[in-house]
């Protein structure tokens, strides 16, 4: 944390001294303790089974802890020890604050996708922050899906919020080379399949890629998430890179206790902050952060719980020039402890406000403008910030693909891909669905070469439900032995933020609600061009007509349970895959007393 951050820190937390006189107005908390009545006195009472003493029901702000933390969510399983301090700086700061869990999005167990349960995570957070007794909430957040699942949930309530993150783990180190999270992974496993890398040497990495508490140490789904809510400005400056391990990771928690006190005094919310101007910043920051694709669809997805009409055509449009300086993996070299120690994405804000790409007024949960977060910091290593002459691409945004193929966009990141495949045509090799690709991959029998443009359905929101991450399909082992690394894929599914390749994901409309993917054949011609933005299978017209008039969704509704909740309501990636009867904010109502 640089100094001018830590200075601008101390400059909000002079402003923090509690007067309860000098609340302007009547808190929501005060529905529940604020009175002499049976209800209050039955809402007190019991919670001061917990052991707190009657002066902390005296009208202070009521701030909840909204914690993700679960031993099954590895990156998150340090939240409640940062917990502890947040609740310092809010009791600092002359709150009560009061930890509750929610449903936690484990990235790397959850099945069938981890992003199913975005949507009911964030459903989870919205009742929680409505149902209770809160006037502001610190949002504890860290593996990917956390992250958006926590500010769309605030989001639709509209109280007092603020996000704070894990931090990612350590970066991973491997017979002295870095091992970054998820990327490793996807690199090593094709070279075991290359036959470059044993077994054994395999087995050996899995422990030196997580060395310490934390999210992926990558710039992939759970760090770019990090910097969305930062550069939204619902975090605090600073916020997104610092390791979990660091003791300025809780010095930020502390300080990110005290903010939210102000922020319930002030009665600022999230519609305050989340505006067009906000996520404008954001897709540019993606640009330059080389982030995951994944932040268009949580964006989308966010921007709709507040009303913004955000589209994918935004992303194009502004993320089009965008050049990537964030020197990590999986586009670059470094890990995110290097991208810490050089100052971190305050100096990435602060680089495009004096290019003239930020809204530099957009508003923060600090109460400032975004400008005034950055304007003094330092970049402390610019091998891992990079100056825009050395960027890693001069077109680091979000490419979004249209055509016959995609009539509702698809989309590529152009830093992770092959420059030489950005235009390419090839014959399609299909897979049905993920089943037939594992079935007939590695099968030295399957007609395929480099050349080839493989494409896989049944993937996309309700294809293989919640969108897995499966787009970055493993290449053959009979081309990965000639050395090849990377080819063409297609799919409607997503596409791990620390993976890379040339690789077109969310194609909408997916496959399993009839989009023209459904009726891609081996064999077919597909031109991409992605200084063109199309994406075109060249097959007659009628003929495709005809092919869909015959299709049938191979895709049955569940049951029963949440999954048929999902599959009944899901919205398509190209608006972010929320439910449909979740878009839009529905405010922060008391619910009637039910005694
Ligand atoms: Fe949790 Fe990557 S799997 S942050």
């Amino acid at each position: 944390m640089s100094a001018a951050i830590l200075a601008s820190f101390e400059k909000v937390s002079t402003h923090m001294t509690f007067k309860k006189a000098s609340w302007p107005r009547k808190l929501r908390s005060t529905e529940w303790y604020g009175g002499t009545s049976r209800d209050h006195i039955y809402h007190r009472s019991w919670m001061k089974n917990q052991g707190l003493p009657a002066d902390l029901f005296d009208g202070r702000p009521v701030i909840g802890i909204c914690n993700t933390w679960s031993e099954l969510t590895p990156c998150n399983a340090h939240l409640r020890d940062l917990a502890q301090r947040v609740k310092h700086g809010i009791y600092e700061a002359g709150g009560l604050p009061v930890e509750f869990p929610v449903f936690s999005t484990g990235e790397s167990s959850l099945r069938p996708s981890a992003m199913m349960y975005r949507n009911l995570a964030s459903m989870d957070v919205e009742e929680a922050l409505r149902a209770n007794p809160l006037d502001g909430v610190v949002l504890m957040v860290g593996c990917d899906k956390t992250t958006p699942a926590l500010l769309m949930g605030a989001a639709s309530v509209d109280i007092p919020a603020i996000a704070v993150s894990g931090g990612p783990m350590l970066n991973g180190w491997f017979r002295g080379e870095r091992v970054g999270s998820g990327t490793a992974l996807w690199q090593m496993s094709e070279d075991v399949k290359a036959g470059n890398m044993s077994s054994d040497d395999f087995l050996e990495a899995e422990q030196a890629m997580s060395r310490s508490p934390g999210s992926c140490n990558t710039m992939g789904t759970a760090s770019t998430m990090a910097s969305m809510a930062e550069a939204l400005g619902m975090a605090l400056s600073g916020n997104a890179a610092i390791p979990a391990v660091d003791s300025r990771r809780r010095v930020m928690a502390h300080l990110t206790g005290r903010r939210i006190v102000d922020m319930v005094k002030d009665d600022l919310k999230p519609s305050d902050v989340l505006t067009r101007e906000a996520f404008e910043n954001a897709i540019r920051v993606n640009g330059a952060i080389g982030g995951s694709t994944n932040a268009v669809i949580h964006l989308l997805a966010l921007a709709g719980r507040v009303g913004v009409d955000l589209t994918l055509d935004d992303w194009d449009r502004l993320g089009r020039d965008i050049p990537t300086i964030v020197n990590l993996m999986p586009s670059g070299r470094y890990l995110m402890e290097e991208f810490f120690y050089a100052g971190g994405l305050p100096v990435v804000i602060r680089r495009l406000g004096e290019a003239g790409l930020l809204h530099r007024d957009a508003l923060t949960v600090s109460g400032r403008g975004v400008w005034n977060e950055v304007r003094e910091v330092k970049n402390w290593n610019e091998d891992v910030i990079l100056p825009v002459e050395r960027a890693l691409t001069g077109q680091g945004g979000i490419a979004v693909l249209k055509g016959n193929l995609a009539p509702q966009g698809a989309v590529l990141k152009p830093s992770a891909a092959s420059p030489h495949l950005l235009t390419h045509r090839g014959r399609a090799v299909v897979f049905e669905d993920i089943d037939d690709y594992k079935a007939r991959i590695n099968d030295d029998a399957l007609d395929v070469d480099e050349t080839c443009v493989m494409v896989m359905k049944n993937c996309g929101p309700r294809g293989y439900p919640g969108m897995a991450e499966v787009g970055n399909m493993g290449l053959p082992p009979k081309v990965l032995k000639k050395g090849i690394k990377d080819m063409v894929r297609i799919s409607d599914a997503r596409m791990s933020g620390t993976a890379y390749g040339t690789v077109i994901l969310h194609t909408s409309p997916e496959a399993a609600v009839g989009g023209p993917l459904a009726i891609v054949r081996s064999g077919d011609m597909i031109e991409i061009d992605v200084p063109g933005r199309r994406l075109h299978l060249d097959v007659p017209d009628e003929e495709i007509a005809s092919r869909l008039a015959r299709w049938q969704s191979p895709v049955k509704a569940p049951e029963s349970g949440y999954a048929r909740l999902f599959h009944t309501h899901v919205q398509g990636a190209d608006t972010g895959a929320d439910f449909d009867f979740l878009k839009g904010q529905r405010g922060k109502a008391v619910p009637r007393d039910s005694h």
